[in-house]
């Protein structure tokens, strides 16, 4: 029976995948190539560092240590600039609808991301408080297919591995879930995320039914 609720952050509580996207596409460009989506759907769930090895190698560039640290710092730079713009109307569709019904359940939640700017994007959408704990690209040291994220936010919030679930866009962090012995929810195309035990487009398909049967609130 679910006992807790983990969350990744971007791509499944906001719609920040297509910001990291355009501030990748705009550093390929700069370095003189292309990048698009198709290629993007490897970067989600994955570590900033590790984002721009791929790139690199998409791009056949090397870099020296120095400039590589230099487009890590430039690419979150334009990333928080439009970060910097996000309120409320960001948070996406029925997010809002599932958080409330588990909060006035008390049932507890969790944050589990790669990403650093994890907690000041929830708090320019207001969602801080709904989370009993925050994990995210801070706190680990092994970036998502590994479990650890997932784990660390079952621990802190005090329950058992197998009695959580997670809500996932990427195909990494449904692996991650699956690896922690969760049941995994895949938010986003079914056709990339067909490791995922359950598939929904979005979470207006997620209705209050289902995460009743999921815990027998
Ligand atoms: C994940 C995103 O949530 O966070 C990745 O899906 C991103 O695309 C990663 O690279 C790290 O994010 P940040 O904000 O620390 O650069
Ligand atoms: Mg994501």
């Amino acid at each position: 029976m679910i006992k807790g609720f983990i969350f990744d952050l971007d791509g499944v509580i906001v719609d920040t995948a297509k910001y990291h996207y355009l501030a990748w596409k705009k550093l390929a460009n700069e370095l003189g190539f292309q990048f698009n989506e198709e290629q993007n759907e490897a970067f989600k769930g994955v570590s900033r560092k590790r984002c721009l090895e791929i790139l690199l190698d998409l791009g056949g560039v090397k870099a020296t240590q120095e400039q590589f640290d230099h487009w890590m710092i430039e690419k979150n730079e334009d990333y928080l600039r439009y970060i910097e713009k996000m309120d409320v109307s960001e948070i996406l569709p029925d997010v809002p609808k599932i958080l409330d019904f588990l909060k006035a359940n008390h049932i507890p939640m969790a944050l589990g991301s790669a990403s650093k700017n994890a907690i000041p994007i929830l708090r320019k959408v207001g969602l801080l408080s709904y989370f009993k704990v925050v994990v995210d690209g801070n706190n680990v040291t092994k970036a998502k297919p590994d479990p650890e994220v997932f784990l660390l936010a079952a621990k802190d919030i005090g329950v058992d591995p197998t009695d959580c679930v997670v809500f996932e866009d990427a195909l990494a962090g449904i692996q991650a879930a699956n690896s922690a012995g969760m049941t995994s929810i895949g938010i986003g195309d079914t056709t990339i995320l067909t490791d995922a035990q359950y598939n929904f487009n979005n979470f207006t398909e997620i209705s209050t039914d289902f995460i009743k049967q999921l815990t027998t609130i």
